[in-house]
C-alpha cells in the first residue's frame, strides 16, 4: 500500500539539517556498536557541518569517545578516483565529515573507486560490512531519478552492493564538482544495493529544495517500482522522511 512512508516536514534545511545531524550522533551515542550509513551529496553536506557544531557542545571526554569509536559505512564511490581526489566522495568526506568532526579515518569506511576490479571491490566492501553486523541507523539522499546510493532505475528490492553504470541524468546531476560538465563525471560506480540498505534497522530518507519535490511525491505515492528505487522504502517498517516545506511542494 503506497503512502505508508511517515513525513516529517521542517521549514527549511538548516532545520533538516539540525534533526538529522542530532539522530546520527545519538545513533552512535546510543548504539555504539551499530554502523552508520551515510549519503554524500549536496544534502549532507549542511548536514554534516551541523553534527561538528553539536559533536563540540559535547563534554570532552564524550567527543573523544565518539571519535575513537566512530563506525561508518558510505554509501557509494565513482569507479576511477583516488581518494585523495577532491571530487570523489573519499574526498568530500574527508573535507565535510573526517577533518571537521576529528574522526579517525580507520572507522570512516568507503568503497575504494581506484581499483583495477570494482567488482571484487564491491564484493570485499559488502563482506567488510556484513562483518560489522550491517547498517544500524542509514541516511538517504534522494536522486532527481529516484535513486538511493546510486542504486540507479529500473532497480529492484534484492539488488547487493555492485558496480553500476551511472545514468546521464546521474552525471548531470552530479556535473558541479566537475567543472560543470556531465562527461567529466565518472560513467560508474561502487554502490551498497537496495538489499543493503533495506536491512538497516532504521532509515533516513533527506531531501531538500524544491528540485526534488515531483520525485519525492512520486517516492511517496507510487507503489513501490524498480522505476523508482527509493519507493521500495515503503516495505522498510522504520523509514522517516525529512523534508523542508519545498520538497514537499509547499512552495519556496
Ligand atoms: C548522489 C549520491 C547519493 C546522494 C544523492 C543525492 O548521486 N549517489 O549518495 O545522496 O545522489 O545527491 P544530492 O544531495 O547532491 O542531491
Amino acid at each position: 500500500m503506497p503512502g505508508r512512508l511517515e513525513v516529517i516536514e521542517l521549514p527549511d534545511t538548516a532545520a533538516v539539517a539540525e534533526r538529522v545531524a542530532a539522530r546520527l550522533l545519538s545513533a552512535r551515542r546510543r548504539h555504539p556498536g551499530r554502523p552508520l550509513g551515510l549519503a554524500t551529496g549536496r544534502t549532507m553536506l549542511p548536514v554534516y557541518a551541523e553534527m561538528a557544531r553539536l559533536l563540540a557542545l559535547l563534554p570532552a571526554e564524550e567527543q573523544e569517545r565518539l571519535r575513537r569509536s566512530w563506525l561508518s559505512f558510505s554509501l557509494d564511490e565513482y569507479v576511477g578516483l583516488a581518494p585523495s581526489d577532491p571530487r570523489s566522495f573519499h574526498g568530500v568526506i574527508q573535507a565535510h565529515l573526517i577533518g571537521p568532526l576529528g574522526l579517525d579515518p580507520a572507522g570512516v569506511r568507503l568503497p575504494a573507486g581506484l581499483t583495477a576490479d570494482p567488482v571484487a571491490e564491491a564484493q570485499r566492501y559488502a563482506a567488510d560490512l556484513a562483518a560489522a553486523g550491517g547498517i544500524g541507523l542509514q541516511v538517504l539522499g534522494l536522486g532527481l531519478n529516484g535513486h538511493v546510493g546510486f542504486n540507479e532505475p529500473p532497480c529492484g528490492p534484492e539488488a547487493a552492493c555492485r558496480c553500476v553504470e551511472l545514468s546521464d541524468v546521474t552525471r548531470f546531476q552530479n556535473a558541479e564538482a566537475f567543472g560543470g560538465d556531465p562527461r567529466a563525471v565518472p560513467t560508474r560506480a561502487i554502490t551498497l544495493g537496495l538489499a543493503e540498505i533495506l536491512a538497516a534497522d532504521r532509515i533516513l530518507l533527506v531531501v531538500t529544495g524544491a528540485a526534488k519535490a515531483p520525485v519525492l511525491r512520486r517516492v511517496l505515492e507510487s507503489p513501490p517500482t524498480p522505476d523508482i528505487p527509493a519507493s521500495w522504502l515503503q516495505r522498510h517498517p522504520a523509514v522517516s522522511v525529512i523534508a523542508d516545506g519545498p520538497a514537499l511542494g509547499r512552495g519556496d
